[in-house]
């Protein structure tokens, strides 16, 4: 078993490779004059691991060249952040349902699929191959457990994300709850209070993603108006659009962490464990 990336996910399969005590294919990426992208890779191997997050639109293309290189081999997907993967329904007429084309096209010669917390499980059923995914709740429960707090309180910043705050406050048998949170346009949110028993206490805000910021910062905002002391974010994906983890500090949060499924100068933890276990099942 051999790894192979996309440049953007060159870091985490590194270190998927090593905790596999595997080695990663060297892959010269440049592109023709025209701005068309192209690769080479030197030294497959019977059984590939492909590991590339699309967190744009040149990592999608390079995926899919990379799949291609690896045509008639053993080949194993990992995508540790799925982009495109919110866009999981059609919200309203006209639209595609973006995951599920992304889904149709990384399935094309590829034996399994392996994503990382995905914004929705049910995009999993949009592979035409076995697909399954991996949490990092239990990664996020180790950096919580390292910062030393005092009966921190951890937060889910809305709805969605309570299930996988739950699972996160269960590593470390903390106190959970999660706050409503509403919408009001692309980079603004707005919560509306809960009974939170904040006051006085550290609080760890987890999601999934943080994009532009805007559901933490408020998050945070709201919890300091409860009298939280510290006010600590952790996502699995920091896709930190817009200046996000600026102004994220600028809100007084103390520390922001995310994995290397998107390889950021916060990426703090890493994706390659848990991706291992699975593959060495
Ligand atoms: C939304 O459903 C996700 O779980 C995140 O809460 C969202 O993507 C965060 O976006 P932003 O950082 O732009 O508020």
């Amino acid at each position: 078993m051999t790894v192979i990336s996309t440049e953007p996910s060159q870091v985490l399969a590194g270190r998927i490779a090593d905790a596999l005590n595997t080695s990663v294919v060297g892959v010269k990426f440049s592109r023709f004059p025209d701005g068309e992208l192209y690769l080479c890779a030197n030294g497959l191997d019977e059984e590939m691991v492909i590991v590339g997050s699309v967190v744009d639109s040149d990592s999608l293309v390079q995926l899919v060249l990379l799949i291609d290189t690896c045509e008639g081999l053993n080949n194993q997907l990992i995508i540790p952040y799925m982009g495109y993967a919110r866009q999981d329904k059609r919200f309203k007429t006209g639209e595609p349902v973006s995951a599920r084309a992304i889904s149709r096209l990384l399935s094309t010669g590829v034996d399994r699929c392996i994503t990382v917390n995905v914004h929705d499980r049910k995009v999993l059923s949009y592979f035409n191959i076995p697909a399954s995914d991996v949490s990092l709740a239990r990664d996020i429960g180790i950096y919580i457990k390292g910062l030393d707090l005092d009966d921190p309180l951890i937060i889910a910043p809305d709805d969605g994300a309570a299930a996988f705050a739950r699972q996160v406050a269960a590593t470390g048998t903390w106190d959970c709850d999660h706050l409503d949170k509403t919408r009001i346009s692309g980079d603004e949110v707005r919560m509306a209070p809960r009974t939170l028993s904040a006051a006085g206490r550290p609080v760890v805000i987890v999601d999934d993603i943080i994009s532009t910021g805007g559901t933490i910062a408020s998050a945070a905002a709201m919890l300091r108006e409860l009298g939280a002391n510290d006010v600590f974010a952790a996502c699995v994906h920091g896709v930190l659009t817009g200046g996000a983890f600026a102004r994220l500090k600028a809100a007084g949060i103390k520390d922001i962490v995310c994995s290397d499924t998107i390889e950021r100068g916060s990426s703090r933890y890493s994706a390659a464990s848990r991706i291992a276990e699975v593959l060495a099942q």
